[in-house]
């Protein structure tokens, strides 16, 4: 995820609201940064690599001296954090500047062709296929409008976009599908931006773009178009009444509640992976004797939920062990015929860094599953893969945790593929539940949010909860217990259903809240059993289940119900969402900031 922002003013003071705009939006992505602005007839474009404030100490944006400006705050995802990967991306001429936020899926094939056609390309970004594309799109004759209609038009994927052009420098073309895009109506001039907390302090006047839509920015008016026909679109301006705080949460009163209702999107963006890399990671893996996931915390738990689809899809053996314990417990066995897969969202966890370097001290493969590029973890490793769902600024992780799971479900398959386990149908199948998930995932989100608030003023005062789940639910009930211990300091435990006889059990006394994950999955009948003994002892039992069990809805005390039809091996992401915003409410209704948790850090680089 990154922040654009535009605006485009009667006087030339654009450089300044720019650069104020991009300091509002950096906590969408700050390892690059840059701007673009048409002095005298010329373009003049200043970027660079790291913090925003710090480029400006080097290269002063404010020397653009210019009405019309385009802005850029980066999250990578593809090429590094650079110089030459910094936004704008130009044209090959310097007619065109180009920001964009979002995943351009088939950009190789793009940027192939444009290469083929005599295009020199500066950068390793998705994002530069656009101003060529535009650059195509002069050649044809095309004013600008209809250079960025032809642009758009060859590209797929998600994209905010604002484009300027020295052809036609009393405009900003602005186009949105699948990334936030909002334009502001100023007095002074008009605005666009990634949302509303870049441009608030110029004007609450804002109209949100639709996905397919194309609006043209001049100083004084806007029009907004359907890129499909052309046709004009007419929506009255929202006024904005937010404090700046709640805008930078975009209305959310925590980061962890938005990052929650971002996954459908995340989720989106974790289905853009790049083919190749897809298939030189399955490649390393199909080469391994021994195989690790190596993880910490939530990114454990994606690991162990790893392991089942490993094992169910490709008949691997993928054994998930703890960053901290991998050295002492296998580090012995490492050798040239093992492959770790390292899972990290920050990429830079002390622990996974350091079962790492071991195994890469003993000539193990080491490949890095990672929402950081530029992390360490995407240094060390031979080949890594990200998981695109933009920068996750509540220290609990979610958005991340599920995009993990995505990811990871994408290398089993390519894997099960490669090694020829699954037919052709089967394969199909997967694929199409997978691209099922951002829609089940967003439909949760709306069907289960007030029903968790119930559940959690029903149990607020509960000072136990035990979370369990049986085959691959068993990550899930970990995830769940580890989101409700670190935001609300509740003790909690999980542990795989089929364990309760062997101890847990013993904890279960009249009232305990038990939540069960509780799929329609091969493991129904066994953990159908598991409630039963738990309610035996009189505990009081939330299911999350799925839609229309009738039988588990009525052995529970209060069910959270998840579409029918998820793939068994994908629960884990629809499932964890009601455990997510549970443990967030549980967290507010105590009166913590579930943003901040006590002791604890977004990313632990320390032993
Ligand atoms: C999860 O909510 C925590 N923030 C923590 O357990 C985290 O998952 C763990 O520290 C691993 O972080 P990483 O994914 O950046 O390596």
């Amino acid at each position: 995820m990154c922040g654009i922002v535009g605006c485009i003013l009667a006087e030339k003071s654009a450089s300044k609201k720019a650069f104020e705009s991009l300091l509002r939006l950096k906590y969408r992505g700050y390892d690059s940064a840059g701007m673009a602005g048409i002095e005298d007839g010329k373009l003049v474009v200043k970027k660079d690599a790291g913090k925003l404030e710090e480029i400006n100490q080097r290269i002063n944006f404010l020397e653009i001296t210019s009405n019309i400006v385009i802005g850029h705050t980066r999250w990578a995802t593809h090429g590094a954090p650079t110089r030459e990967n910094a936004h704008p991306h130009i044209d090959c001429n310097g007619e065109v500047a180009v920001v964009h936020n979002g995943v351009i899926e088939n950009f190789q094939e793009l940027k192939d062709e444009l290469i083929e056609s005599g295009h020199k390309f500066r950068s390793r970004t998705d994002t530069e296929v656009v101003p060529h594309l535009v650059e195509e799109g002069f050649k044809k004759g095309y004013d600008l409008f209809n250079s960025v209609l032809y642009a758009v038009k060859r590209i797929k994927g998600s994209y905010a976009l604002a484009i300027i052009s020295t052809r036609e420098p009393d405009k900003i073309i602005c186009v949105c599908n699948e990334s936030p895009l909002i334009i502001g109506i100023g007095v002074d001039g008009m605005y666009c931006a990634s949302d509303i907390p870049a441009i608030l302090p110029y004007t609450n006047k804002i109209i949100s773009l639709k996905n397919g839509e194309i609006a043209v920015l001049r100083h004084d008016s806007y029009i907004i178009r359907r890129i499909l026909d052309g046709s004009p679109v007419t929506r009255s301006p929202q006024i904005i009444d937010w404090s700046p705080d709640v805008a930078m949460k975009q209305g959310y009163p925590h980061f962890m509640l938005k990052e929650i209702h971002e996954q459908p999107q995340s989720l989106r963006n974790g289905l853009r992976l790049q083919e190749k890399y897809l298939d030189l990671i399955s490649l390393f893996m199909d080469r391994g004797k021994k195989i690790f996931i190596v993880a910490a915390g939530t990114s454990y738990h994606a690991g162990v939920a790893a392991s089942y689809m490993f094992s169910k899809l490709a008949k691997v053996h993928v054994h998930p062990v703890v960053a901290s314990e991998f050295i002492e417990n296998y580090g012995d066995a490492i050798d040239i015929d093992t492959v770790v897969l390292a899972v990290s969202q920050s990429g830079e966890t002390y622990d996974t860094l350091k079962a790492v370097d071991y195994a890469r001290m003993r000539a193990a493969t080491v490949i890095g599953i990672t929402n950081t590029l530029g992390s360490t973890l995407t240094r060390v490793s031979r080949a890594y893969i990200l998981q695109q769902a933009g920068p996750e600024i509540g220290v609990a992780a979610t958005k991340t945790f599920t995009s993990q799971l995505i990811v990871l479900a994408q290398i089993a398959l390519r894997l099960s593929k490669m090694r020829g386990k699954l037919s052709q149908d089967e394969i199909d199948e997967f694929k199409s539940k997978l691209h099922e998930i951002p829609d089940i995932v967003d439909e949760v989100i709306k069907s289960s949010e007030s029903r968790v608030k119930e559940i959690v003023n029903k149990y607020r005062d509960e000072n136990l909860f035990i979370f369990i789940g049986r085959g691959i639910s068993t990550a899930t009930a970990l995830e769940g217990r580890l989101k409700l211990l670190e935001i609300s300091y509740i003790p909690s435990i999980a542990y795989p259903a089929g364990e309760s006889k062997h101890g847990p059990i013993a904890i279960i006394e009249e009232g305990v809240p038990v939540i069960v994950i509780a799929p329609n999955d091969s493991t129904r009948k066994d953990i159908i059993g598991n409630i039963m003994e738990m309610k035996a002892r009189g505990a009081r039992i939330i299911s999350i289940c799925e839609a229309g069990d009738r039988e588990i809805a009525e052995l529970s005390d209060d069910i959270i119900e998840i579409p029918r039809g998820v793939h068994e091996l994908l629960t884990p992401i629809p499932y964890v969402i009601p455990l997510q915003l549970f443990a967030y409410y549980m967290a507010v209704e105590k009166g913590f900031n579930p943003d901040e948790p006590r002791n604890l850090a977004k990313s632990v680089t320390v032993p």
